[in-house]
């Protein structure tokens, strides 16, 4: 007897893991990707079916056959369903900083607030704390997928906090291990190992994270050794992408698709992500597209700090979006999007206008902004089974309250998402098919502590930041002179209106 009822008593309990596996989203309209026109298609009161990490179904009514036993139904009337966001450039482990250099440059940045300084401040449970509130920010704004350039690799505490941060969250990180000098701590040569350790982790395994690699010094001036050995490491361990900040202009710190091509790890089968790529030239813009390499646009950090964007418009073919310092600006995909379309419509129309005529047709679509935001992010980091709802794809979805006072009244669901929707309309998450906000809350298991946890961590080193003396502007970078920009004044009258930091 008592084998046979040892396999009734498990019998059951494999049967609700099984279930509790699949989902059948009824009803929804549905912004579903076509892999074959590589554009949108929008089904109203469509249904979508998800079986363990992955959508095994998109149909335009009931879906015929039966489900797998044990299907959740879930009903979309009333609610848009769409893919989630994917952010090509963050640095998730600052989220401490929230609010704190709402009006800093990026020349202050690097002297106060980046990797350079911060771990002699920091503790690896803080980057653990900080990293992990930042992705359930990203999770509740649907972003279900981020490059980060996790500049936090300084010692292996540090890398090995932020990337358990990055498993513990859910999300699907391509978590881009930084390859720096940071003086008085590392060097680049001492993270060998380090990598090499971060690689063997065997949580990574079962995680939608995987690992990548960050790097700032393929130009102008290469070490080629160091480069060598670096490339060597990420193709022997799979890295899953290679990203790095690309800055030419004044700015100099090029990196640029000319830099890596000259060393001859450009055409390769990993992923190459330039970030921002500014000042890019019509060579490199060639060369993005003869080797199918992507640059991340991160509109509104490309604003915020002078960055700028001068040539992004002509190469949206090879280009997705990014977030970069989400503690200075939004850290939602959407906000990005919209900044980036009417940004785009913008440089177009003053171009016409320049020439003293007036615009006849708009420049850009909100189809293309939602693709840049969603399947252009995927083919940056070479993933073809996400950025889009369509059958073999992953399960990472968005749900959004389409009865909400801010949609009321939509007939195009695209133009609903991107040009009314706000985070605050996005009811539910899930990454890999699994739940990570619902009723409108984050509901990872870890979120209420990780919440409480950051709360003091914040608290401890804003306290830290707030004393610390500002440090001048210097006089010039790069061989540039560093000048102050013409500040503007709300205020009428003489004076200087610039107000008030509130830390
Ligand atoms: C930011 O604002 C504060 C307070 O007004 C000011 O002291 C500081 O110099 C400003 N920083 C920059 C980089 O403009
Ligand atoms: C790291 O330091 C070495 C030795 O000074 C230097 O050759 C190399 O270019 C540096 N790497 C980076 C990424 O700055
Ligand atoms: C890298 O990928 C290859 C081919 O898929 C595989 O054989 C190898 O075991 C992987 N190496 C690591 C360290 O995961
Ligand atoms: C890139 O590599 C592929 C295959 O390895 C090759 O067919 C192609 O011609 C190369 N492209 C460039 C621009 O080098
Ligand atoms: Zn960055």
């Amino acid at each position: 007897m008592r084998p046979i009822n040892g396999i009734i008593t498990l019998l059951p309990v494999f049967l609700t893991a099984v279930s509790a596996a699949s989902i059948l989203f009824k009803k929804g309209t549905v912004i579903a990707y076509n892999k074959q026109t590589k554009g949108l298609r929008v089904i109203r009161e469509g249904y979508v079916l998800v079986e363990n990490d992955r959508i095994t179904g998109v149909y335009d009514s009931v879906p015929p056959g039966r489900l797998p036993p044990g299907t959740d139904v879930v009903d979309l009337s009333g609610k848009i369903i769409t893919p989630g966001f994917i952010d090509t450039h963050r640095h998730g482990w600052q989220t401490v900083f929230k609010t704190m250099a709402s009006n800093t440059t990026l020349l202050e940045f690097f002297g106060r607030y980046s990797s350079f300084v911060a771990p002699f401040f920091w503790s690896a449970s803080d980057v653990y704390d900080s990293q992990l509130a930042g992705l359930y920010e990203a999770l509740n704004a649907g972003v279900t997928s981020s490059l980060d350039h996790a500049t936090h690799t300084w010692s292996k505490d540090a890398a090995e906090a932020g990337l358990n941060a990055c498993i513990d969250s859910g999300a699907r990180v391509f978590w881009g291990f930084t390859f720096a000098n940071i003086t008085g701590l590392v060097t680049v040569e001492d993270l060998y190992p380090v990598f090499r350790q971060m690689a063997a982790k065997p949580s990574l395994k079962k995680s939608p994270t995987t690992l990548a690699v960050a790097y700032d010094g393929w130009g102008p001036n290469p070490n080629v050794a160091e480069i060598d050995k670096i490339m060597s490491l990420a193709l022997e361990l799979n890295a899953s992408v290679i990203t790095t900040h690309s800055l030419q202009g004044p700015w100099g710190f090029t990196n640029s698709p000319e830099d890596i091509d000259a060393l001859s790890y450009l055409n390769i089968s990993t992923p190459i992500v330039f970030s921002h790529a500014s000042f890019l030239t019509p060579a490199g813009a060639s060369l993005l597209r003869q080797t199918n390499q992507y640059i991340s646009i991160t509109p509104e950090s490309e604003m915020h700090y002078g960055q700028a964007h001068p040539v992004s418009y002509n190469i949206q073919d090879q280009a997705s979006l990014g977030i970069d310092t989400h503690i200075t600006f939004s850290t939602d995909i959407l906000t990005q999007a919209r900044i980036w379309l009417q940004q785009t419509r913008y440089e177009r129309y003053l171009a016409v206008l320049k020439q003293d005529k007036l615009p006849g047709t708009n420049p850009m679509s909100v189809e293309q902004a939602f693709l840049l935001a969603t399947r252009n992010g995927a083919l940056a980091l070479r993933r073809d089974d996400l950025g889009g709802i369509f059958i073999g794809g992953k399960a990472d979805l968005v749900i959004w309250d389409a009865n909400s006072p801010a949609l009321l009244g939509w007939v195009d669901p695209v133009a609903a998402v991107m040009l009314h929707a706000s985070v605050g309309d996005i009811e539910a998450v899930l990454v890999d098919g699994k739940w990570m906000k619902k009723g409108g809350k984050i509901v990872a298991k870890g979120w209420p502590a990780a919440r409480t946890r950051f709360l003091a961590t914040a608290k401890r080193l804003q306290a830290v930041w707030r004393d610390m003396p500002l440090p001048p502007p210097p006089a010039e970078f790069n061989g540039h002179e560093v000048v102050a920009p013409e500040r503007v004044d709300v205020l009428r009258g003489p004076g200087d209106g610039y107000g008030n930091i509130y830390i």
